[in-house]
């Protein structure tokens, strides 16, 4: 079948067919057999030639894919290069005033409102020395929610969202709105120096005023993943020690954004990681103690657990509904209640301890500020 279709593709039919055609007449039943013969063998010859021409390509191509310099964000940097915003200075060290750093989350829906409130609440708890700044959506985020976050401490400030810049499909659906993070860089305007960024999906476990005079302008945590990925150069997004400057803000985001080549699907993340490459100081896990690291080695999780300023709740959120209401929506103190009993099962209960942190900081912030937070629910 295929060494017919390929001599037919080939032409040799054709080519057979005219040498039959001259010795017509003087040729025996016993020659047509034997050229009958011989032609299928060609064709089944060439088929077969094809063939391996074929699975030799796919081969090839498979062994230049595996060999191929694989990169990373480090490679790529060097365009994008913005070493004069590395360093804050040296000498003495520089003491920013409370009054002038912020610790700054964002608030995208309802959803995370409550995660907000608790991560506020252990930061007022641990004694930082900072005004806690909340960036939000004002059409996606209720009343109610910014009422909950307002009750613990956090000075609600709505922004414009920033689309992706490829477009909304480029992007993972979770991280669509993370493009908005870099207008933190714009909080010099609102008179803070220095600041540290945390995603909604952390909590603070003891104080971290230093980072606020770190000599350098901008400092993350290097990526932890739970599966094949592992331990990363790259870091993560999560917790971020920086120098708002809103020049830099406006000279990365009308130059650099549309230009830059990184895996688009990891949003900011990956481009933060493109910009900053090589001068980001790298800080130690303590600062954000990703959950990934406790289920890639347990070992290395129980050492730092002591000394945790941040823990990041990647792989299960406890204030993240599982029970079909919709994941913008605000729970209630009794789906809560039932959300953290489902989450604390989850990777076989590998979390449970450390969901009972968050538990235990949802309660603590429930008895001293449970009064005003019910008034935001029936308000
Ligand atoms: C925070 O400060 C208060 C009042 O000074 C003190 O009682 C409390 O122990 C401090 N908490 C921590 C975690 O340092």
């Amino acid at each position: 079948m295929l060494s017919t279709f390929a001599s037919r593709a080939l032409g040799t039919e054709r080519w057979t067919y005219r040498l039959l055609n001259q010795n017509t007449s003087s040729i025996s039943n016993q020659n047509q057999t034997t050229i009958a013969w011989s032609r299928r063998w060609k064709a089944a010859f060439i088929g077969g030639a094809i063939l391996v021409i074929v699975l030799a390509w796919i081969g090839l191509a498979a062994l230049a894919r595996a060999l191929r310099i694989k990169y990373v964000s480090l490679d790529r940097y060097q365009d994008l290069c913005v070493s004069s915003y590395s360093t804050y200075g040296h000498g003495p060290v520089f003491h920013t005033p409370p009054n002038r750093r912020a610790v700054v989350t964002t608030l995208y829906s309802d959803g995370y409102a409550i995660g907000v409130a608790v991560l506020g609440h252990s930061a007022k708890a641990a004694n930082i020395s900072a005004r806690l700044l909340l960036p939000y959506f004002e059409h996606k985020v209720s009343p109610k929610a910014l009422c909950i976050a307002r009750a613990v401490g956090w000075e609600p400030m709505p922004i414009p969202r920033i689309p992706p810049p490829k477009g909304e499909d480029a992007v993972h659906w979770r991280y669509k709105d993370q493009y908005t993070k870099l207008s933190i860089w714009k909080l010099d305007e609102m008179g803070v120096d220095s600041a540290v960024y945390l995603d909604a999906d952390t909590m603070v476990r003891s104080n971290f005023d230093e980072l606020f005079d770190s000599p350098f302008n901008f400092a993350a945590i290097p990526d932890v993943w739970g599966g094949r990925r592992g331990f990363s150069v790259d870091f993560n997004a999560g917790v971020l020690a920086f120098r708002p400057s809103t020049a830099v803000f406006g000279e990365r985001h009308a130059k650099k954004l549309e230009i830059a080549t990184y895996p688009i699907v990891e949003a900011e993340q990956a481009f933060l990681n493109l910009y900053f490459g090589p001068t980001a100081l790298r800080l130690p896990y303590i600062y954000n103690a990703n959950l990934a690291i406790k289920r890639r080695n347990p070992a290395l999780w129980k050492r730092i657990t002591d000394e945790m300023r941040v823990v990041h709740y990647t792989l299960v959120k406890p204030f993240v509904s599982n029970l079909g209401k919709p994941a913008d929506a605000l729970l209630s103190p009794e789906e809560l209640d039932e959300a953290v009993t489902i989450v604390e099962g989850q990777y076989g209960g590998l979390f449970k301890e450390e969901v009972g942190w968050w538990k235990e900081e949802y309660e603590m912030m429930m008895m001293v500020h449970g009064h005003t937070i019910e008034q935001c629910y029936s308000s």
